[in-house]
C-alpha cells in the first residue's frame, strides 16, 4: 500500500448469499465489521437480484459500504436478453461494477474486446469499474504471466485513462481463485509493479491514482503480508467475503497498515 492511495477491500459475493434474509445479513453484518476502519474503502458485490436490497440495509445501517455489481452489459437499454445495463446498476445504489472477472472469461467467453467495451460503457455511464486481469496455471507455467497480464490491462487502460482514479484494477491469477492456493506477496508486487509501470506509460496520473488490489485467496491471515506490498492497494476477496467476521479482519489489516503508513 501507499499513502497516497486509500486501500479498498472489495467483497465478490459470486452467485451467492443471494436471498433477501441472507443479503441483508451479510452486507449489516459487513457494515459492523467496516465501522470505525476511516482509512479504508469497502465494497460488497452482491448477486444482481438483491443489489438495491443491500443497498437500501446500508444505507439504512451505515453509509459507508459501497455495491457494486459483478458483471454489467456495455450497451444502454433494448433487445438484450438477460443483460443489466449500467443505469439499472446505479439505480438500484450500486456504484461500482466488477468487470472481466476470470469466472466471465473463463466461463462465459469474455475476450478483452468485450472487457474493453464493458470498461468503455462503465467510465462513460458508471458505475465505477473494477477490471479483473490475471493468468491461468498453465501461462503462469509458461513463464507469459507478465505478457498476458499487460495484453489484458492494455486492452482497457485507454479507457481507464480518461477519468484516472476513477476505475480499479484486479490481479486475479487464476490459479489463486477458490483454491486456497494463495500468490506470494512478493510475486505478486511483481505484477503490480509491472501493471503500475504499464500504466505509467500511458499517463503517471492514471499509475498514481489507480487502485490495483490483489485477488485469489485473500484471508484474515494471509491479507496483511500481501497489503504490506507498495503496489498492492486492497483485495478483491471472494470465498472470506461470506464470513463478515474473516472479511472485518481484512479490513483491520488494511486499516493498520494505512494508519502506519500515514
Ligand atoms: P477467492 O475469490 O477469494 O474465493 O479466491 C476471489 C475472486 O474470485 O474474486
Amino acid at each position: 500500500m501507499h499513502p497516497s492511495r486509500r486501500p479498498l477491500i472489495a467483497g465478490n459475493w459470486k452467485m451467492n448469499a443471494g436471498s433477501p434474509a441472507e443479503a441483508r445479513a451479510l452486507a449489516t453484518a459487513v457494515a459492523r465489521a467496516a465501522a470505525d476502519h476511516d482509512r479504508v474503502d469497502v465494497l460488497v458485490a452482491p448477486p444482481f437480484p438483491v443489489l438495491g436490497v443491500v443497498a437500501e440495509q446500508l444505507d439504512r445501517v451505515d453509509g459507508k459500504v459501497w455495491v457494486g455489481a459483478q458483471n454489467m452489459s456495455h450497451e444502454q437499454a433494448g433487445a438484450f436478453t438477460g443483460e443489466v445495463a449500467s443505469s439499472m446498476i446505479r439505480d438500484a445504489g450500486a456504484t461500482w461494477v466488477i468487470l472481466g472477472h476470470s469466472e466471465r472469461r473463463q466461463l462465459y467467453g469474455e475476450t478483452d474486446a468485450v472487457v474493453a467495451k464493458k470498461t468503455v460503457a462503465a467510465m462513460t455511464h458508471g458505475p465505477r469499474p473494477i477490471v479483473c486481469v490475471g493468468e491461468t496455471l498453465e501461462e503462469r507455467e509458461a513463464g507469459t504471466t507478465l505478457a498476458v497480464v499487460e495484453r489484458q490491462v492494455r486492452a482497457t487502460a485507454d479507457a481507464l485513462a480518461r477519468q484516472p482514479g476513477f476505475g480499479a484494477i484486479a490481479y486475479e491469477p487464476v490459479w489463486a481463485i477458490g483454491t486456497g492456493k494463495v500468490a506470494k506477496p512478493e510475486d505478486a508486487q511483481e505484477v503490480h509493479a509491472s501493471i503500475r509501470a504499464l500504466l505509467a506509460k500511458i499517463a503517471p496520473a492514471l499509475a498514481d491514482s489507480t487502485r490495483i488490489l490483489y485477488g485469489g485467496s485473500v484471508k484474515a491471515d494471509n491479507a496483511a503480508a500481501l497489503l504490506s506490498q507498495p503496489d498492492i492497494d486492497g483485495a478483491l476477496v471472494g470465498g472470506a467475503s461470506l464470513d463478515a467476521a474473516g472479511f472485518g479482519k481484512i479490513i483491520e489489516a488494511a486499516q493498520q497498515l494505512a494508519e502506519r503508513r500515514r
